[in-house]
């Protein structure tokens, strides 16, 4: 008999159907709670909220477990590309030799951007952050594609996924170039995607940048470490925006604003700024500690903390470890990491951490891999966010391909003034 579970509300007695997932997860499905009894559930921050069914990823926070489509995130960091990590998050299945080629070629043959978003990139002022630019430009270039809407879109969903993914890339490159006044670079088709958006970052017209294997290697890993983390801030918008049945970069737009905050993947960019503070200030990290376990300092460990992990983020260790051994085979010596390394041993020692389940998260390390890498700190989220866009257009597809799709509205509980009514102006105190 399937699990069921029962609520008792003013002495009468409801059974509520029980969902469970296929690593066992429980959820009590409350989808007809306020029919039946009036009520509604309130979860401040979704905490303990399951907003959807997917079969994408699956994290146990406890145990510190991120897999993509079944695969442990340990053997992709290891044997796999971006490519073919976003290749199995959006079709669901590691592609064979000849779907591998068919993808990589769409994505090289969508690589370039429209010829007039040159002129959408000229209205930026200097100072634009490249998030900001990030964002209105992927929702600039849906204008080049009035096919992305109406019902003929989702017969077209692999071409424009394969746009997408292409250029966000190079939207990122030129948005960087733009901010730094830098003449703009085009992608190359002989590149293969992590070493073309270097290409576009990094080369001049007069002399291309020397790709080396460890850096490209490096910053795949990075792609691919970011590539999906099943309902996150980011993922929840794209899937909220997407249940409007807007379209596809109207839904990546989104997930960019919502990945920008220091709460979520702002957080790279955050951790580096904190870290180049304690370093400037000549703390070694202890005042630090103290400021950040006061809540009235206004102050946060950076990197630091998960809603889901309440153990080590698996992310943050493949990321160490890469870390260390990127900047050995450069040969560069970074005093944030040594800080970045000694706030990591004091906090997971210090009481307040620990009582926590505080734990270094995915961007506590990654910034030092892309100042190793020379990516300037207000690129990082921007490279976040092509990381993440696989698992942004694998989240906006099962909502494309679901028939019982229903727009996203939750509710709330109103706590505002009781009816009173319209006073003129002559009338008010
Ligand atoms: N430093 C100090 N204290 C912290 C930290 C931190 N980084 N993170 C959480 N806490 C404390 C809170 O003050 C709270 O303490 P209390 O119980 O005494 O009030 C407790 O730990 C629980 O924290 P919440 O904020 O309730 O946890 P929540 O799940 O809402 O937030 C978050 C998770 C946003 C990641 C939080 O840990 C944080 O702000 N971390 C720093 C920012 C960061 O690294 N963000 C990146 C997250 S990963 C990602 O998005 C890719």
């Amino acid at each position: 008999m399937s699990e069921t579970a029962t609520l008792e509300l003013n002495g009468k007695r409801y059974v509520l159907p029980v969902t469970v997932g296929s690593e066992n997860e429980k959820a009590v499905a409350i989808g007809s709670l306020r029919d039946t009894t009036g009520y509604i559930t309130l979860d401040d921050g979704y905490g303990n909220t399951g907003s959807c069914q997917s079969e994408i990823t699956f994290i146990d926070g406890e145990q510190g477990i991120l897999r993509y489509r079944g695969i442990p995130i340990e053997e992709l960091a290891d044997k796999s590309t971006f490519v073919e990590v976003a290749y199995l998050l959006i079709y669901g299945h590691l592609p064979n030799r000849s779907e591998l080629r068919s993808f990589s070629d769409l994505l090289t043959e969508n690589q370039n951007l429209h010829e007039d978003m040159k002129y959408h990139f000229e209205g930026f002022s200097s100072m634009a952050h490249p998030m900001a630019m990030l964002s209105a430009m992927i929702n600039a270039s849906s204008c080049f594609y009035p096919g992305l809407m109406g019902p003929a879109s989702r017969d077209r969903f692999n071409i424009h996924a394969a746009r997408l993914l292409a250029q966000v890339r190079t939207i990122a490159a030129f948005s960087y170039r733009k901010s730094r006044g830098l003449p703009i670079i085009y992608p190359k088709r002989a590149y293969k995607y992590t070493a073309n958006f270097l290409h576009m970052m990094f080369s001049e017209p007069y002399q291309d940048y020397e790709l080396k294997p460890e850096v490209v290697k490096a910053l795949d890993l990075i792609f691919v470490l970011h590539a999906d983390h099943e309902q996150n801030c980011s993922t929840a918008t794209v899937r909220m925006v997407a249940s409007s049945k807007a379209n596809l970069f109207a839904c990546a737009a989104a997930g960019v604003c919502a990945l920008w905050g220091p709460l979520h993947g702002g957080a790279n960019q955050a951790v580096i700024e904190m870290l180049q503070d304690i370093h400037d200030s000549g703390d070694d990290g202890s005042k630090f500690i103290n400021a950040a376990k006061d809540k009235d300092s206004g102050r946060r460990l950076m990197g630091f903390g998960h809603r889901v992990y309440k153990n080590y983020d698996p992310r943050a260790k493949i990321i160490k470890t890469a870390c260390d051994r990127l900047l050995e085979t450069l040969q560069v010596s970074d005093p944030l990491l040594d800080i970045a390394k000694k706030l990591e041993e004091a906090a997971l020692s210090d009481d307040y951490f620990v009582s926590r389940k505080l734990y270094p998260n995915v961007d506590f390390y990654s910034g030092i891999i892309m100042r190793a890498l020379s990516i300037p700190v207000e690129m990082f989220t921007v490279i976040f966010a092509i990381g993440r866009m696989p698992g942004w257009i694998a989240n906006f597809k099962e909502i494309l391909d679901d028939p019982k799709s229903r727009i996203y509205r939750p509710r709330q509980v109103y706590t505002g003034r009781p009816l009173n009514h319209y006073v003129p102006l002559d009338d008010r105190p």
